[in-house]
């Protein structure tokens, strides 16, 4: 996502801790206070919070957390939770790489990963969102039968992630090349609806954690 400097997206960020964290923050017991409530969501890569926002209106009794690595979208996100006086959704604004470990186990119900950037080289294919180095760890924080869920208009990051689902033991319980945005537990993106106005198929995925599911992985995650 290309977007342009805001310059007073830092100070939007630290002025509004109240639904904020960043790097600093993490590992205090604020932030793990954040997992803590039963049902709770996580969505990388947010964007500009179009679908968090959305899912946070229509679902006031679950938790909804953004991840997002830049500065300028994490801050347009904090800026629309905040208009909305919304206190069931919240920004971390950081690369999920580098705190997901700190997630506890089993506190997240689903994952939503929408338009996750595509990565086309095969040299950076271990950056992409569902490359095995991190669905394991997806399989650590969500909670037994928990999911995750993946829109994309990219083909082969689709196929590919679909074939690491599958290697680690996820069930997908649902499968389309050619979504037609009808599940009633979903939300517009600001991606999905450019797509839908251009005709671009959408393609989805319902992953779902089985018992038999790979929960460790021994592979270190990459930096990015
Ligand atoms: C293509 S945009 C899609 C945004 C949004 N999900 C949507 O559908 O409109 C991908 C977003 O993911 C963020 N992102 C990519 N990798 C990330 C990571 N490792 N941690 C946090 N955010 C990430 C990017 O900064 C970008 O804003």
């Amino acid at each position: 996502m290309r977007l342009k400097y805001r310059s007073w997206a830092l100070p939007y960020l630290l002025s509004h801790k109240e639904v904020v964290f960043d790097r600093p923050d993490i590992d205090t017991p604020e932030f793990l206070s954040l997992f803590a409530q039963p049902e709770t969501m996580l969505e990388i890569g947010a964007g500009k919070g179009d679908f968090i926002i959305e899912m946070g209106l229509n679902h006031p009794n679950q938790r909804f957390i953004a991840v997002e690595k830049n500065l300028s979208a994490a801050a347009i996100t904090a800026k629309k939770i905040v208009e909305n006086k919304l206190s069931n959704v919240f920004v971390i604004y950081e690369d999920v790489n580098n705190f997901i470990k700190k997630i506890p186990s089993a506190s997240i119900q689903k994952i939503f990963l929408n338009f996750s950037d595509p990565w086309p080289k095969v040299r950076h294919h271990k950056r992409r969102l569902t490359s095995e180095h991190i669905i394991g760890e997806y399989a650590r924080i969500l909670v037994s039968k928990g999911e995750v869920r993946m829109k994309t208009d990219n083909v082969n990051l689709f196929n590919f992630s679909i074939d690491n689902f599958r290697a680690y033991n996820w069930h997908i319980r649902y499968l389309s090349y050619s979504y037609d945005g009808k599940d009633s537990y979903d939300a517009i993106s600001e991606y999905e609806r450019n797509f839908r106005i251009d005709g671009v198929a959408i393609c989805r995925l319902v992953a779902k954690k089985g018992s038999k599911t790979y929960v460790t992985n021994p592979t270190p995650t990459p930096t990015v």
